[in-house]
């Protein structure tokens, strides 16, 4: 290992610690300027509210930590999971470039008139997704009347499918193949049959709508400042991003540096250790983005991704302090803790994609053997923890096999009674996700 990046816990649960941190500054396509206008397609899109910034007292003392809050995304315009924000953004600069349309004079409902239907009408998009992302698409593509083709990789949930047939005019195909290959997949369809393609991630020749994408994700960590700033009075300390290409953790981390550029966070970026594309590229320290050599199976499906976002990858490698590979149990946990809170914390309903982040902070403040990563990686009482549950209940069978019946549970013995071994607060029906 080089002198930049260290190993900081071996083991299942492995953390990187990178010695060559940046502060800033960080491209100008995630700073502020370049913003606004992603705010304003946002608050003209219908369904629109900012989700929920929940502080965590209860687990916080629990734990040690001077304050966790967590930014719910699972109610994000009804759709489960943050993921609409990027593709209604794409969807909404795409349209625009096609009809001519200047997207600083240009609102939602324009697009909506009939003389746009009529120029829009035969419009395909064409996405891949392991399900919130396709979503998100489908939704999207319906309010301009469009319709959405929509493949997912193997081994998807037949849940997650119909929900994005339900979000619009979707066709859906749940194919043999590997995310990444999906994707890959998708973009011949795209091309053979004259679709346009809303991917949330790039390759070299595909990078303007991926980061329409990436700057559509900021919105969360816009009003997360925001109700920080209201809620606590102070910047937190300590943020965890779940990735999975890496698109929505360099968004909401490049935004979230523009903003504290006084007082930078540490970022912590946490993964599936069987598909950790990100925490596994660092260890080729030639500062390029890899391929996961052999990607295994998560339950995590939202971070189920083998190859890093190449606009969003130097800006993790450069602005992230730490990386973490984690096991399903990690993720288990952390909605078991959200699901079942200490005191008077609210619940929160959790997907396995959502948790992972707070069930990686359970692991590091509760495990004996993570100690030191855990002084290392200053969280103490001092320590105020922001995360992002991106997802609800996306898989109603999962979720209660893993918050009903326990299942994928951790070895290590001191997390807090919440985590899934019971408590006094209400127990969550499978399936009551979006509602509540
Ligand atoms: C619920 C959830 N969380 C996190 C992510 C990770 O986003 P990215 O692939 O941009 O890293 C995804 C991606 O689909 C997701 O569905």
């Amino acid at each position: 290992m080089s002198s930049r990046i260290s190993c900081l816990q071996q083991g299942p649960l492995h953390i990187l610690e990178n010695h060559a941190v940046r502060r800033g500054p960080v491209p100008d396509f995630l700073r502020q300027p370049a913003l606004e206008g992603v705010q304003a397609v946002h608050a003209g899109m219908p369904g629109h509210a900012p989700t929920p910034l929940v502080s965590l007292p209860g687990l916080s003392r629990a734990l040690g930590l001077g304050g966790i809050c967590i930014k719910d995304e699972s109610s994000r315009f009804g759709l489960g999971a943050f993921k609409g924000l990027g593709s209604c953004y794409a969807v909404f600069r795409a349209v625009c470039q096609r009809l001519g349309l200047d997207p600083a004079r240009t609102t939602p409902a324009d697009l909506r008139r009939p003389c746009h239907a009529r120029q829009l009408e035969g419009t395909v998009f064409v996405t891949a997704t392991d399900g919130n992302h396709g979503r998100g698409v489908a939704w999207a593509a319906a309010m301009l009347g469009c319709a959405a083709e929509v493949y997912m990789p193997a081994g998807s949930a037949e849940v997650r499918a119909r929900a994005i047939r339900e979000a619009g005019r979707a066709s859906v195909t749940i194919t043999d193949l590997s995310y990444d290959d999906t994707v890959r997949l998708a973009a011949r369809m795209a091309r053979e049959r004259g679709g346009l393609l809303v991917q949330d991630t790039s390759w070299p020749g595909y990078e303007q709508i991926p980061a329409w994408i990436v700057q559509g994700y900021t919105t969360l960590a816009v009003e997360a400042v925001r109700q920080m700033a209201a809620q606590t009075g102070r910047p937190p300390s300590h943020v965890f991003l779940q990735a999975g290409v890496g698109a929505m953790a360099g968004g909401v981390l490049g935004c979230l540096l523009d903003h504290y550029a006084h007082r930078p966070p540490q970022f912590v970026i946490v993964e599936p250790a069987s598909v950790a594309c990100i925490h596994d590229s660092l260890l080729w320290d030639d500062g390029l983005p890899h391929a996961v050599a052999q990607p295994g199976p998560t339950i995590m499906a939202g971070l189920n991704c083998g190859e890093p976002c190449p606009i969003t990858w130097p800006l993790l490698r450069d602005f992230a302090r730490f990386f973490m590979a984690c096991p399903d149990y990690v993720a288990a946990e952390g909605m078991r803790a959200l699901a079942r809170p200490l005191g008077t914390d609210r619940a929160i309903i959790a997907g396995e994609s959502g948790a992972a982040p707070l069930g990686a902070l359970l692991h590091l403040m509760c495990c004996p053997e993570l100690e030191a990563a855990r002084h290392r990686m200053g969280l103490d009482e001092q320590a105020l923890v922001l995360l992002v549950n991106t997802e609800g209940n996306t898989d109603p069978a999962l979720y209660a096999q893993i918050v009903e019946q326990g299942a994928f549970p951790s070895p290590c013995s001191g997390l807090p009674p919440a985590s899934g071994r019971g408590n006094d607060a209400p127990a969550v029906q499978a399936g009551e996700q979006e509602q509540a």
